[in-house]
């Protein structure tokens, strides 16, 4: 079937399914569906840093269909994230996952002033956690102090909560602040052959490199694909907000490396080293990964506007055929995904199947609910219908 065609089929299949999902699920903040059933963390996790991409979703389809069921239902969700707010413990670098989806965009489609205000007093956070020291931002929390010095790639996808912050207010230290992380992500995270490593940790006190760790992969030195999908989408978010050309090339080293593994199937591994043996994947590290190179596609295209909203920083030309590839390797892993790992029945909640959040946790592959968000944001992106968020 032809691409623009597919994409529209999906794009059906996707309105026909959350009808029926949002109506059943008003109020909760799921992270994943047991027996077809969204779990709720509004009271039992609501500092859990996945508790912006169901309004996320629910903003991508309001911008899709207009209805105001999507947009109520995202509000109501937005409210109950001020409990994050105030909770200092609650609150750690994955503010941008949490609060670019859900008040920065409300604020950026309506306006709202209150949205506005939560979407500042969170950037203001995430600055806080910038160690001048090593030049970067402390990951998580812990009240003994022993992850002071820790950083993970994923905090790539946060920094733009920084770059809104500095463009809505002026203040360039948001701006400095990410940039000075990214800087740091590039020289300490990405290897030479462009894969990325999870866990970095510094001294907290002379910002000195102290060692690495495999996180929430197989193991140190190897390649957890879901950090690969972090590092080439958030270094091309950093490319587009600042224009620095060592992020656009840190972007496709770690796109080309993501490129030169993708299984035969088009299923993504939890790790691309795991052992030959271990058939564990992660249909959530295929989802963000193509939302990623849709976008690094889209810059290296050459268009002028990237995604309608943004001046594409990049002025050369030539990079067409590589532009071609990521978009042909993005549409790959979504056409795998959209024929085998997704759940199309109305009367499920969950749409993708076999997420798994950690390589050596107990449960494996089971609906994750950013598997869901970015597979419904590349779909999107791809028919150039998204609203978009980072
Ligand atoms: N940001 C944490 C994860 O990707 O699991």
């Amino acid at each position: 079937m032809d691409r623009h065609l597919w994409t529209e089929t999906v794009i059906d299949k996707i309105m026909e399914k959350y009808r029926e999902v949002v109506k059943r699920n008003r109020n909760k903040i799921p992270y994943t569906a047991v027996n077809g059933r969204f779990d709720d963390l509004s009271d039992k996790n609501i500092n859990w840093w996945t508790n912006g991409f169901y309004g996320g979703m629910l903003w991508q389809l309001f911008h899709l269909t207009g209805l105001g069921e999507y947009r109520e239902a995202a509000e109501e969700l937005e409210d109950k994230l001020d409990a994050v707010l105030m909770s200092y413990n609650g609150m750690d670098h994955d503010s941008g996952f949490r609060f670019l989806p859900t008040a920065v965009t409300d604020y950026k489609i309506t306006g709202k002033a209150a949205s506005k205000n939560r979407g500042l007093l969170a950037a203001a956070n995430l600055a806080g956690r910038f160690n001048p020291k090593g030049n970067y931002i402390r990951a998580w929390n812990d009240e003994n102090g022993n992850n002071a010095g820790w950083a993970i790639i994923d905090c790539m996808m946060n920094l733009p909560l920084l770059y809104w912050a500095s463009e809505e207010t002026g203040d360039e230290r948001f701006y400095n602040i990410a940039v000075s992380h990214a800087d740091t992500a590039m020289r300490y995270f990405i290897r030479e052959d462009g894969s990325a490593r999870h866990i970095v940790e510094f001294h907290p006190e002379s910002g000195e490199f102290i060692q690495d760790f495999g996180g929430q992969g197989y193991a140190k030195g190897s390649s957890w694909t879901r950090g690969q999908a972090w590092a080439l989408y958030g270094f091309s978010l950093s490319y587009l907000y600042t224009a620095d050309r060592n992020y656009l090339d840190t972007a496709r080293r770690a796109a080309a490396y993501f490129l030169s593994n993708i299984p035969e199937s088009g299923f993504i591994p939890v790790d691309f080293c795991q052992p030959a043996d271990c058939i564990l994947e992660d249909t959530t590290a295929g989802a963000i990964a193509s939302s990623g190179l849709l976008l690094l596609s889209q810059i290296l295209s050459g268009r002028e506007t990237i995604l309608g909203i943004r001046k594409n920083p990049l002025q050369e030309t030539g990079f067409a055929k590589e532009a071609g590839q990521l978009e042909d390797a993005a549409v790959k892993m979504l056409k795998a995904l959209e024929e085998k790992r997704c759940s199309w029945e109305t009367d499920t909640d969950e749409l993708l199947e076999k997420g798994t959040a950690a390589f050596h946790d107990k449960l494996h592959e089971f609906p994750i609910i950013y598997g869901d968000y970015y597979f419904i944001e590349a779909i999107l992106r791809l028919a150039v219908k998204e609203f978009f968020i980072w």
